[in-house]
């Protein structure tokens, strides 16, 4: 095994292509609008850019439903387009992962609608989980389950013009999940992967990388009330985590090692606890997994190191390195939910009339406060767009624009995740603040995003895209990403500070309600202003991080 491959200290950079760059003017971004804007991604100082699903799909799932698994959807551009967009990646030093949709197919997928026309126990419908149901005449779906976006996590066919069979769907009805049993879908697969790497993708975020085997005899199962709608509470879900999912990556990283260059690939996957998704990042299997725990841990001193120092004993015991990341398209944006309250149920997203409002000034605070310790710690980091700009999740979004499958399946009970997923700002003052040409947008941005638009904050102290990339350069040049964290003794009983020292940078994060004195030190990089104190030293203010260099 070696230990220089660049994806053990890459920050990677999430692209929703949705919502990235439209250079077409249908108000939906593209891959072209992605190849245009490279080089401020380059010069915002990341190793790589994860495209969210852009291949052919019907978007009842923003993609994450897919028809075609070897083809780009018309409204993101061509294969053409892709190519292009991997040629100037690549130009410019950046590494390319594609996102892949293993769990479920779109069931507008030719290989669901044979499933669809063929007899019950066909090979058509032995791809998919189909199974009779129960009652007298089949009528009640086989088991209990519920699906993530609300409502039972089975649909009837018609066989024969007459109710039939059931299938399964984790996610929307409009999302089947594939049988994993089958060594029919294993090669399939095993072709859909060389063909991306074969066009120079780097390696693949994996999607539900623990859904895909379900536990034999598909028992019942009640999650418990506070239950995270992806999984992760516990190890008897008998549709997350079971171990049988491990041999398929297993077979997956052998397709990965046919080719030259380390190419990744990173599982999204909701278990825990750590050591449990350690599993995930074994030799042989996934190089890395979304640390999950750290994006949800509480901004408290005592969470923040117990989940810091959980992450890295957990991979580092087997031999990789930690990820963190604080945003996502499925989540409020951190800049939002480090201003709540209290922290609402995974999966709920926030809207007008939910329980409690955030604390926006507070939120945007302990974003980059947060963002510049994750910055400072070992292993590799990943960015959600926008996150750059400071921006805050969009909670104000009408009813009527709301997209997300979430928001339908409850009937409006649950948010989802519509606020996170607005077109971004590059001009302040071009319309759709430069996201379009056309100035459409598929959700409406607010109307007083012009203050976060990319052309504002360029080049101006202290503003959110400089601090990123101030702290993005620093990273590399310190070398932080190899480096270790060494908690500062004199600190490390304190219920408010976080104080650590990686490769002779003193990272100082204040998490209290008082401003704190420092320790001596070069200023190197601060999220709020810092002034020197009556007794002659840098004080540093409430929810602020600083970086100094040491001096001993
Ligand atoms: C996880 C993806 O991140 C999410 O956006 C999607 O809805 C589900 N998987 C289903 O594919």
């Amino acid at each position: 095994m070696t230990t220089d491959e660049w994806w053990r200290t890459a920050v990677i950079y999430q692209v929703y292509p949705r919502s990235f760059q439209d250079s077409d003017g249908d108000g939906i971004g593209d891959l072209r609008g992605v190849t245009q804007r490279l080089p401020q991604l380059e010069q915002l100082g990341v190793d790589a850019v994860w495209l969210s699903p852009f291949m052919r799909s019907p978007q009842r799932d923003a993609g994450y439903d897919v028809a075609d698994y070897m083809d780009v959807d018309p409204i993101f551009g061509t294969m053409g387009d892709f190519d292009a967009l991997v040629g100037k990646a690549h130009e410019l030093g950046l590494k390319v992962i594609v996102d892949m949709v293993p769990n479920h197919t779109s069931s507008d997928h030719e290989w669901f609608r044979e499933a669809l026309a063929s007899r019950p126990g066909s090979a058509a419908r032995e791809r998919y989980i189909f199974r009779d149901g129960k009652g007298p005449h089949g009528e009640a779906p086989p088991n209990n389950w519920q699906s993530v976006f609300g409502g039972p996590m089975w649909d009837r066919v018609l066989d024969d013009g007459k109710p039939g069979q059931w299938y399964l769907h984790i996610f929307d009805s409009s999302q089947p999940d594939l049988n994993w049993e089958n060594p029919w879908v294993h090669e399939r697969f095993r072709d859909i992967l060389r063909f991306w790497l074969d066009r120079g993708a780097d390696g693949f975020r994996v999607d539900v990388a623990h859904g895909l085997v379900k536990q034999a005899g598909l028992p019942d199962y009640t999650p418990p009330e506070d239950g995270a709608s992806m999984g992760g509470n516990e190890a008897t879900e008998p549709y997350w985590g079971q171990p049988g999912v491990h041999e398929i990556w297993r077979e997956w990283r052998d397709v990965l090692d046919e080719y030259d260059g380390d190419r990744a690939l990173c599982a999204e996957a909701w278990v825990s606890p750590l050591e449990r998704m350690a599993q995930w990042v074994r030799p042989g299997e996934f190089d890395q997994a979304f640390n999950f725990e750290y994006m949800f841990a509480a901004w408290t001193a005592r969470d923040q190191r117990r989940i810091i120092d959980e992450s890295l004993a957990a991979f580092q015991g087997v031999g990789a390195p930690s990820t963190w990341v604080l945003s996502n398209h499925d989540v409020i944006r951190h800049a939002t939910r480090l201003g709540l309250p209290a922290a609402l149920p995974q999966g709920e997203g926030i809207g007008p009339k939910s329980p409690f409002q955030p604390d926006v000034a507070l939120g945007f605070r302990r974003a980059r406060a947060a963002t510049a310790l994750m910055l400072a710690l070992p292993g590799s980091a990943y960015l959600y767009q926008g996150e750059e700009l400071g921006l805050p999740e969009v909670i104000d979004i009408p009813d009527e624009a709301r997209q997300d499958p979430t928001w339908q399946r409850t009937k409006g009970k649950r948010y989802g995740r519509d606020g996170c997923r607005v077109p971004i700002p590059w001009e302040a003052d071009a319309p759709a603040y430069g996201f379009s040409t056309s100035g459409r947008a598929w959700l409406p941005q607010p109307p007083d995003w012009a203050r976060f638009a990319r052309d504002r904050q360029e080049g101006v102290p202290g503003s959110t895209l400089e601090l990123y990339k101030a702290a993005l350069r620093l990273r590399r040049r310190k070398r932080l990403a190899s480096g270790s964290v060494k908690w500062l003794n004199e600190w490390s009983r304190s219920r408010t500070v976080l104080a650590f020292r990686n490769r002779g940078v003193l990272v100082v994060t204040n998490l209290g309600r008082r401003p704190m004195s420092l320790p001596d030190g070069r200023l190197l990089l601060e999220t709020e202003s810092t002034h020197i104190g009556r007794n002659g030293k840098r004080m540093l203010p409430p929810d602020a991080t600083v970086w100094l260099q040491a001096t001993r």
